[in-house]
């Protein structure tokens, strides 16, 4: 390998180059990233007319002591079914109620995880006609292990009541439940109850374990909340984020119809947001062009999804929220709900995987002037893909899905089993390192917003994967003149309900761990902003080779190194041997430098919950490090050399 690290070779890759994809798939965010332990807190999961299916709580009691039912006398506009229980057994008299009380729990999502020594905060609305004894406790999974509990005493809640109490865990389990139970006779309504740990990320709400794994890939750009769940299978039940801003108690939450589950949306617009700024990467929203999988809106009726001076103005609202001064119309809501400085969002990609869709084209332009009319700085993100191609229709960039050019279906249209045999496999995404090397300099930049290795070359996050991933990554690297993001897909999974497979980071209640993919980016994006440097790599059998040379200043340690990272996808081990012109014969200090593989006995081996550093990064000593070195590549390998300078 040749390296040329004189300046003048030097090519500054862009600090946006390394970013992540988070979907509402997989129960990434309700279940996962947000906090938010109740399921279906509104009881609104079954729909907004009653009888509704209150899933997953449960009843605790029998019929001869309780009846649990569902009416439209909550006080919260948007979501107005509420949950009602008449107690027919009382503390006395001859229909006496069981030890523990009657009432109804809440697992949560798989289970509750509640730690020894942590406090957690329940908020929940209660009426009733009569004084009420509530007790509000988590349990373990049969309710027979008490964790935390308190009581709700009050005379008088014959209107809605708004009650906050904080529960202290005194022993820990990863699978437990939120009850409700009295053992009072009479009729009880409750709606929007909330168990949230006190400690969050940041203060925000996010899942503390699951956001330092984000903070950890310091994405230069975080692209939300879809994806496919953008756009819905049908326009009714794509995302909008008007219904997600706001007191969560008011947010009407909505079916997911492409992944198939509800959120409570917790987790809405604002909070997306808040989770970049508190990421310190740059917010990309992906809006709903008014087009789903299933149905479209035809460009000459798509006013009301953008237009300022109309009822309906969708996007162009949402740009004021993020971005509009404090007092402006939906700036103040922003205010109200705690953020009153403007959020930087200066990316928009309009739509998800909608190019070839009948009204694409129309109903893009029509958002790209209505917004750069009133947003100059926004950039736009075309679904098209402008790789092959010029764009017919203005963007500053173009998305390139690898999956997407490799199926020319909208993947995630299908089920999943045929999804799987039509994704790229490991030869492939290797190979695509090159896809851009003969790309178009001028014109809109790539953004390549979902990449992955999928079906069996992948398994649930093979080593496999991971190399053909970081060949691609170096391929963009290399090519970052005109490739300006990109990030892997999907970024979580909680491991109870496996929507798509496989995913950078995998979850339950109260474990999680990173999949060789998720290694890769983590090492790759450790060195992001960093400054390309021409390299040549002269090999016998090149197409299992693939290398680049960076420059690039480590935050950790403010000190500078020449990184030099190489994949040998191959079966056979490599002898390197690598010359590095543009720089003294003692540039590198031994003491130092440092050599990081990633490999394992085996291509198809994974991380686990059990065994969840299986294959990682290992990094060692280098201590011949040098501006002429040698050594030996493993097969089926990444290694990378940080040469720290002097
Ligand atoms: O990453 C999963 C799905 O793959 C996304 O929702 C979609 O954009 C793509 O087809």
């Amino acid at each position: 390998l040749f390296v040329n690290a004189s300046e003048a070779s030097g090519r500054k890759i862009p600090e946006t180059l390394f970013g992540i994809f988070f979907e509402e798939i997989n129960h990434a965010g309700a279940g996962g990233l947000w906090a938010e332990l109740v399921s279906n807190r509104g009881f609104e999961a079954g729909g907004p007319n009653t009888p509704s299916n209150i899933d997953p709580w449960s009843i605790i009691g029998n019929e001869s002591s309780l009846v649990v039912s569902t009416d439209r006398s909550s006080c919260f506009d948007r979501n107005k079914v509420a949950l009602r229980m008449d107690v027919l057994c009382d503390r006395d008299g001859a229909n006496v109620c069981p030890d523990g009380g009657v009432g109804v729990y809440n697992p949560g999502f798989w289970g509750m995880n509640v730690e020894q020594g942590k406090k957690y905060k329940v908020v929940l609305y209660i009426r009733s006609l009569q004084s009420v004894n509530i007790s509000i406790s988590l349990t373990g999974s049969n309710g027979l292990q008490m964790l935390a509990t308190a009581n709700i005493i009050a005379a008088d809640v014959s209107n809605w009541t708004k009650t906050e109490i904080l529960l202290e865990a005194k022993e820990t389990n990863h699978n437990a439940r939120l009850q409700l139970t009295t053992s009072r006779r009479g009729v009880v309504w409750f709606d929007q109850v909330s168990a949230m740990p006190l400690d969050t990320y940041k203060g925000h709400g996010f899942r503390e374990d699951l956001s330092t794994m984000l903070a950890d890939l310091k994405p230069g750009f975080i692209r939300f909340p879809g994806g496919c769940f953008v756009e819905g299978e049908w326009l009714r039940n794509a995302f909008r984020w008007k219904e997600t801003i706001g007191p969560w108690e008011e947010r009407p939450g909505h079916f997911g119809d492409v992944w198939m589950y509800w959120t409570d949306e917790g987790l809405g617009y604002f909070e997306f947001l808040q989770l970049a700024e508190d990421l310190g990467a740059a917010p990309v929203w992906v809006f709903n062009n008014g087009i789903s999988h299933n149905d479209q809106v035809d460009t000459s009726s798509i006013a009301p999804f953008l237009q300022a001076s109309h009822e309906g103005k969708e996007i162009l609202d949402s740009l004021e929220f993020a971005k509009g001064a404090p007092d402006s119309a939906w700036g103040s809501v922003r205010t109200a709900m705690g953020h009153p400085e403007p959020f930087d969002l200066r990316y928009v990609a309009v739509g998800n995987e909608d190019c070839g869709k009948k009204n694409y084209r129309g109903n893009y332009l029509r958002f790209y002037d209505a917004i750069r009319h009133a947003y100059p700085d926004i950039k736009f993100i075309s679904n098209c893909d402008g790789s092959t191609q010029q764009l017919d229709h203005p963007a500053h960039f173009y998305d390139y899905h690898v999956r997407y050019e490799l199926s020319h279906f909208a993947a995630c249209t299908f089920e999943i089993s045929i999804v799987l045999q039509i994704y790229s496999d490991a030869n492939t995404v290797f190979s695509l390192a090159h896809k851009f090397d003969h790309a178009s300099r001028s014109g809109p930049k790539a953004f390549v917003s979902e990449y992955a290795v999928t079906g069996k070359d992948a398994g649930t996050g093979s080593l496999l994967a991971a190399l053909a991933e970081a060949g691609f990554l170096i391929g963009l690297e290399r090519n970052s003149d005109v490739v300006e993001m990109a990030s892997y897909a999907p970024l979580f999974v909680n491991a109870n309900d496996r929507r798509w497979n496989p995913d950078a980071i995998v979850f339950n209640s109260y474990q999680l761990y990173g999949t060789p993919s998720f290694w890769m980016q983590r090492f790759f994006s450790e060195s992001s902003g960093g400054t390309l440097l021409n390299s040549t790599l002269q090999a016998n059998s090149s197409s299992s080779l693939i290398a680049s040379a960076i420059a690039w200043k480590n935050s950790k340690d403010n000190k500078n190194y020449l990184r030099i990272k190489i994949v040998n996808f191959g079966s056979n081990i490599v002898n390197l041997k690598i010359s590095i012109d543009g720089m003294k014969q003692n540039t590198f200090q031994s003491l130092g430098s440092t050599k990081t593989i990633l490999t394992s006995s085996n291509l198809m081996d994974e991380n686990s919950f059990k065994e969840p550093n299986k294959v990682t990064p290992i990094k060692s000593l280098l201590e011949n490090a040098s501006v002429n070195m040698e050594d030996v590549l493993s097969p089926h390998s990444f290694t990378s050399f940080d040469l720290l300078i002097e």
